[in-house]
């Protein structure tokens, strides 16, 4: 039963409290050095309604690297441009492996597993690359409008501590560019891959843009049309199944929620014909998905009775 707006206020902050001391259960990503900095005991939920409410709680409104929550706006982006013919390039199966596996991209011959695994997520940076004459400017203008906040921008110390640290994902793009699926030249796609992942926006700004995948497409704030029916019907479908990576099915039998992580902290639940929650905590847990998080999305949906399974 999805209960009044003050009371999911009062919920969030009792929920929060509950998460106190757990975040010292995870371990902030190193990988990216510039994400090590950032504080632990950070964390922050808010809860966005598609018919225009709005609750937080801690640090909602404080921004964060959403690293690979920007797979979902790439994504909407990449399928607007090509229709149904993106699917000979990117498949929408789980991986099953780490998000930064390269083992199974030989086997499959270059045809990433879904688009939300570093894999697929380089084939649609490749994409937009190739369909926009500034891709990252496309893609910062998309986020902004959506979000209704101009000041979005990109973290450059995130930027920049990804391209140091990058040679994984370069690995990934000339694998793929091996195999034919990669048209653009791999530094303009790794380029704009590293901007997308580094753009800062706080849980509140996340929540906001991603009301239209609660509501069929449509931004229910400006009304205007984002995408198909079809195609955020497909996009809930791949968060439901690859969203949180190799928990994917753990997050689905315990929480039952389209959902995206990023090694940031954040994550995003959608919540078809009724919201978006976002959660940020840093400390990840093996699986690269925030421990406190997914506390927190999990206690309010099971509060609220938000499954997509009932
Ligand atoms: O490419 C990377 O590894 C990061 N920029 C993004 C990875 C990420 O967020 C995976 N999420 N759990």
């Amino acid at each position: 039963m999805k209960k009044n707006i003050v009371d999911i206020q009062t919920k969030l902050q009792a929920l929060l409290l509950t998460q106190h001391d757990n975040y010292l259960q995870g371990a902030v990503a190193d990988y990216i050095p510039a994400l090590a900095k950032v504080k632990p005991d950070l964390m922050g939920i808010s809860v966005a309604t598609i018919d225009g409410k709005h609750v937080g709680a801690g640090d909602y409104q404080r921004t964060f690297s959403i690293q690979s929550i920007s797979k979902i706006f790439g994504l909407v982006m990449a399928m607007n441009r090509m229709g149904d013919s993106l699917w000979q390039r990117v498949k929408m199966e789980p991986s099953g492996q780490p998000f930064n596996s390269i083992i199974q991209l030989e086997w499959e011959k270059g045809i990433p597993r879904n688009p939300v695994i570093n894999a697929g997520a380089l084939l649609i940076s490749d994409v937009l690359t190739t369909h926009y004459s500034s891709s990252k400017l496309a893609f910062l203008t998309f986020i902004r409008n959506l979000a209704g906040n101009d000041a979005i921008r990109v973290d450059n110390q995130v930027y920049q501590s990804e391209l140091t640290h990058g040679n994984r994902n370069a690995a990934l793009a000339y694998l793929m560019k091996s195999f034919d699926n990669i048209e653009a030249e791999i530094p303009k796609v790794l380029s704009h891959y590293f901007t997308q992942c580094s753009v800062a926006m706080s849980c509140q700004q996340l929540a906001q843009s991603l009301l239209f995948l609660a509501n069929k497409g449509v931004d229910p704030k400006s009304k205007k049309v984002i995408c198909s029916p079809k195609d955020a019907h497909r996009v809930n479908a791949i968060l439901s199944t690859s969203g949180m990576y190799d928990q994917s099915g753990e997050f689905a039998f315990s929480v039952g929620l389209p959902a995206k992580s990023g090694v940031g902290g954040g994550l995003i639940a959608i919540v078809p014909n009724y919201g978006v929650i976002c959660t940020w905590s840093p400390p990840l847990n093996e699986y690269g998905n925030s421990v406190v998080g997914m506390n927190l999305v999990a206690g309010i949906a099971e509060e609220l009775g938000l499954s997509i399974y009932h």
